[in-house]
């Protein structure tokens, strides 16, 4: 494919900051996305002296100011991959434990931040991929705010793909990804990243990666 400039919103630490090296890998010129400046600088070095190119925008996705100027910047830059990876992650909590402060954050967070950030790049945009999470499909116990940012998300994108669009949409919904040696009965990342990229590239519209069975 041809090379593109992609910005990967969460792209700090995590699924997002393993994305970052592999797109960067190929060849594409990459805009990194966080609130944390030292993770973004270190890995900025890290792609340049792999001899690659990236960027960054430190941005509060919570932030409505912030969120603006992430959409301009990467408007200006003429991003045409848009990865929404950031999110908050399940806080694992019954529903009588949860604040408004978690629900506001997790919906405008996993849910109208991506959906903001599509629509303000949308004219230059030649791929879309959410990540989403397999609680986007399946409804799981003390998930309650994450799987309603993740179900919107999925229906939000599955309406969108029925509009005529310039660009692909591909949703994501994976179960548990090693992002951390810690994490036990995770998926290998580094599997996960190539199949996100080769669905993309093959213009696919769904990659359901579920690390339950043996063949995912
Ligand atoms: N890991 C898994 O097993 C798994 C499974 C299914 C789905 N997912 C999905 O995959 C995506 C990445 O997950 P992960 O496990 O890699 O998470 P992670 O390690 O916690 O990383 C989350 C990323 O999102 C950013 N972020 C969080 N809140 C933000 C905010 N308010 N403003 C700006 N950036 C914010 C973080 O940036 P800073 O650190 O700079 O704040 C970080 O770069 C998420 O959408 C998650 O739902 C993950």
């Amino acid at each position: 494919m041809s090379l593109n400039k992609v910005l990967i919103t969460g792209s700090s630490g995590g699924l997002g900051m393993h994305l970052a090296k592999f797109f960067a890998n190929k060849g594409h010129e990459i805009i990194l996305h966080g609130r944390d400046k030292e993770k973004l600088e270190s890995l900025k070095i890290n792609i340049i002296r792999s001899g690659n190119k990236a960027e960054y925008i430190i941005a509060d996705l919570n932030n409505e100011k912030d969120l603006a100027n992430l959409c301009e910047y990467s408007s200006s830059e003429n991003v045409k991959i848009l990865i929404n990876n950031a999110g908050i992650i399940c806080p694992n909590l019954s529903f009588s434990k949860i604040t408004d402060d978690i629900i506001d954050s997790m919906i405008v967070v996993n849910l109208i931040a991506p959906i903001k950030i599509i629509n303000k790049l949308s004219g230059n945009l030649k791929y879309v991929v959410n990540i989403n999470s397999m609680v986007g499909i399946e409804a799981k116990k003390n998930r309650t705010l994450y799987a309603a940012s993740k179900w919107g998300l999925r229906g939000f994108s599955n309406s969108l793909k029925m509009e005529d669009n310039p660009y692909n949409i591909l949703d994501v919904y994976p179960t548990n990804i090693k992002t951390w040696p810690e994490r036990e009965n995770a998926m290998d990342v580094n599997v996960v990243v190539n199949k996100i990229y080769d669905s993309m590239i093959s213009n696919e519209e769904e990659l359901i990666l579920d690390g339950r069975i043996n063949d995912y």
